[in-house]
């Protein structure tokens, strides 16, 4: 996406939190106003003091979410490992819908469950899924910037008629979905790590669509 090429001003990253995903030097050079949103104080109190940020429950009913973001005020709204934690789906892209401007762009990058480690994550406890996840990802930094957040994966699939009729209803064109197939989850562990590389080409070879992450580009009509 090319946010300066396409000379888009109003940028809003909802669960940017502790890790905006633009570089505070580009919004800089750009003059680009971008807003930070992010239910909690906490998270955003991570990120470099430099960025506009809000705190927000992007599930908020409708007028409480406006109220307090602004109506069709962005041209550009992404999200980045943020839709498989809300639990109602249809709200938050509602919301977001009320936030563009009309033909604005909301960009989704979000994992989907058609893995095996991500199936567990969604059905196990906590207690045991982060252990787990301490052993595949040893580095990953839990109790500061990259915390392990309650999951749903609510509205979370690849691409289907179904799932894009609801696009359609709340008032998006699809403009691109695509599921990849394929995690990182083994890397640390040799076997595993050889098997699932081989089961993508396997995978992709038989059209089985077992989608670990999506890209979703909708734009408000
Ligand atoms: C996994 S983090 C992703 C952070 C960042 N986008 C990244 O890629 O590193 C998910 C973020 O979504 C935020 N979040 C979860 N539910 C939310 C909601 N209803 N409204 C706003 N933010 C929410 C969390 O506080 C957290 O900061």
């Amino acid at each position: 996406m090319e946010i300066s090429a396409r000379n888009l001003k109003e940028v809003c990253d909802i669960g940017g939190g502790a890790n905006p995903l633009l570089n505070a030097a580009f919004i800089r050079s750009n003059a680009i106003d971008y807003a930070v949103l992010d239910i909690s104080q906490s998270e955003l109190d991570k990120a470099p003091d430099e960025y506009n940020k809000i705190q927000v429950d992007v599930g908020a009913p409708l007028n409480e979410f406006c109220a307090r973001v602004g109506k069709a005020r962005f041209d550009l709204v992404f999200t980045h490992m943020f839709l498989e934690h809300v639990e109602d789906p249809i709200c938050v892209h509602q919301n977001i819908h009320a936030a563009l401007r009309p033909g604005g762009l909301a960009i989704h990058f979000y994992p989907s469950p058609g893995n095996l480690p991500l199936v567990v994550n969604r059905l196990l406890p906590d207690t045991i899924t982060r252990p787990l996840l301490r052993m595949a990802q040893p580095k990953r930094d839990m109790e500061g910037r990259q915390v392990k957040f309650p999951v749903f994966y609510a509205m979370c699939g690849g691409p289907s008629p179904a799932l894009h009729a609801k696009f359609g209803k709340i008032g998006y064109d699809v403009l691109r979905h695509t599921g990849y197939i394929g995690h990182w989850y083994y890397d640390r562990f040799s076997v595993t790590r050889k098997l699932e590389r081989a089961a993508r080409v396997l995978l992709l070879k038989a059209r089985i669509p077992l989608i670990s992450y999506c890209l979703l580009i909708l734009r408000k009509r």
